[in-house]
C-alpha cells in the first residue's frame, strides 16, 4: 500500500510527501499536455525518459556546484528531493529563437541570440503565467535583490553547462525552463530538467527531440525524447 500523501498534482508530475521529514517524492507520469492542457495524452514510457534525463542533469548540474533539490532515484521514475518552498517564477534561458518570444518580438525562427536571454514568467495558472520583471518580482516579494542576482547567475550557469553538454551530444540546445525554491536561506534548482521543459533540435537534422514534437504533431513523441537518451548515453 501507498502511505505516502499525495500534496501537488501537476499536468506531468505528482508530488507525495514521506514519512521522512524535509523529503518528498516526485513521481513522473506519463501524462504529456500542451497549450494550458488544451491538448492532452498519456504516452507509456514518457515518464521514464524525463525521469531519467532529469536525475541525469541534476547530479551533472550539483556535480559543478549548483544546488538542486536531487536526493535519489527511488525507482524509474520516482524520484526522492529535498522538499522546498518554491519561488513562483518560471526562468526561462534562451539561446536560440523559438516559441513565444517569435511570436511576441521581431526576432526569426533559429536565430542565435548571443549572449543568452533569460526572461522570467510569474507562474499561475490563475493569471495565465505572464511576464514579469525584476521590479515586479522585488515589489511581490518572490526574491530580494540578492536573491535575485543569485537566480541569475545559477540560470546563466546552467544554461552554459547544458549548452556544452549538449553540444557534444550532437545537440542544439534552443532554450529550456527551470524553478528554483528556498530551504533555509538557501536557493536550490527544483522542479525537472526534461524534454518536456527544454527546446533541443538535431545539430545535424534540424529536427525537434522536444514537447514541439507534441505541441506541433512533427513525429513520434516517444522516438524523440528516446534519442535525447540514447545521444546523453553516448556521450558519457
Ligand atoms: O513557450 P516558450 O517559447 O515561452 O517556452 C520556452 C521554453 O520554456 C520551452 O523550452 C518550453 O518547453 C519551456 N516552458 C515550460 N513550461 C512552461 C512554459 C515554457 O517548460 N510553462
Amino acid at each position: 500500500m501507498n502511505e505516502d500523501q499525495l500534496l501537488y498534482e501537476g499536468k506531468a508530475k505528482s508530488v507525495f510527501r514521506t514519512s521522512v521529514p524535509g523529503e518528498l517524492k516526485v513521481i513522473f507520469r506519463d501524462d504529456i499536455t500542451a497549450f494550458n492542457g488544451e491538448k492532452k495524452d498519456t504516452l507509456a514510457g514518457k515518464g521514464e525518459y524525463n525521469a531519467r534525463v532529469s536525475a541525469f542533469f541534476f547530479q551533472y548540474l550539483e556535480k559543478n556546484g549548483i544546488p538542486t533539490h536531487f536526493i535519489r532515484m527511488e525507482d524509474e521514475r520516482t524520484m526522492v528531493v529535498k522538499e522546498l518552498t518554491m519561488i513562483p517564477l518560471e526562468v526561462i534561458a534562451r539561446n536560440v529563437a523559438a516559441g513565444s518570444i517569435v511570436k511576441k518580438f521581431p526576432f526569426t525562427e533559429g536565430q542565435l541570440i548571443e549572449p543568452p536571454v533569460i526572461v522570467t514568467d510569474y507562474k499561475s495558472d490563475e493569471h495565465g503565467d505572464p511576464s514579469i520583471n525584476d521590479d515586479l518580482i522585488l515589489a511581490l516579494g518572490f526574491l530580494s535583490a540578492d536573491g535575485l542576482r543569485d537566480v541569475r547567475e545559477m540560470t546563466l550557469k546552467i544554461n552554459k553547462l547544458l549548452k556544452d553538454f549538449f553540444a557534444e551530444a550532437g545537440i542544439q540546445l534552443v532554450d529550456f525552463k527551470i524553478e528554483f525554491g528556498r530551504s533555509g536561506d538557501t536557493i536550490y534548482l527544483g522542479d525537472e530538467i526534461s524534454m518536456d521543459s527544454m527546446r533541443l533540435w538535431d545539430e545535424k537534422t534540424g529536427e525537434s527531440l522536444d514537447k514541439d514534437v507534441y505541441r506541433f504533431g512533427k513525429g513520434d513523441v516517444l522516438s524523440a525524447y528516446g534519442k535525447v537518451v540514447d545521444k546523453i548515453l553516448q556521450t558519457l
